[in-house]
């Protein structure tokens, strides 16, 4: 998948190495991710019965979902499937505005070379599928796909 957003990729790069899959290093990342993300009590709840190392398994996936995003222009079968998850989770809208705090304030501390330019990059990668989820949350109908096959 080549991204018309080189300073993305190349943070990406330096945080999870080159290509699109990741090894158990990204752990890491997400497990801090999950500490940041969590710090709001309210949040911190709604997980209080989660395996996070399943969780983490899967964000790691789901990053991934969320780029294809930005980069096909038209959601994939996931995107909407996690889109109905979340739908069915009741998830506020404004706890996306955390979601993406905390994974940019997260790669802020795992690429030593972040700047302000790279997180409009992580910004410009990311919002499209966040905004996504968000506006499905309020949809009646459209996002109602099967959620049975995790693909
Ligand atoms: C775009 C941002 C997000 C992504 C990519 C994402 C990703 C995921 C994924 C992959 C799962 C596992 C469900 C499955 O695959 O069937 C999940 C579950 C969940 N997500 Fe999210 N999520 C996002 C935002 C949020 C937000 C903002 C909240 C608000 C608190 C949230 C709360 C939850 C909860 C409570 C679960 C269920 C955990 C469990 O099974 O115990 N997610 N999310």
């Amino acid at each position: 998948m080549t991204l018309p957003n080189p300073r993305f990729e190349e943070s990406y790069a330096r945080i999870f190495g080159h290509g699109i899959s990741m090894d158990e290093s990204a752990d890491d990342f997400f497990r801090t991710f999950y500490d940041r993300f969590l710090e709001d009590p309210d949040i911190a709840v709604l997980f209080a019965e989660t395996d996070l190392s399943r969780q983490v398994a899967m964000l790691k996936k789901s990053l991934f979902t969320l780029v294809s995003y930005y980069v096909l222009g038209e959601p994939t079968a996931e995107l909407d499937r996690l889109a109905m998850v979340h739908k069915r989770l009741g998830i506020a809208p404004e706890a996306f505005d955390v979601w993406m705090q905390a994974l940019i304030d997260t790669a802020q501390e795992y690429d030593d070379q972040f700047d302000e330019a790279t997180c409009l990059a992580w910004c410009w990668a990311l919002a499209p599928g966040i905004a996504y989820m968000r506006l499905m949350l309020g949809k009646r109908g459209s996002a109602e796909v099967s959620d049975a096959d995790p693909a």
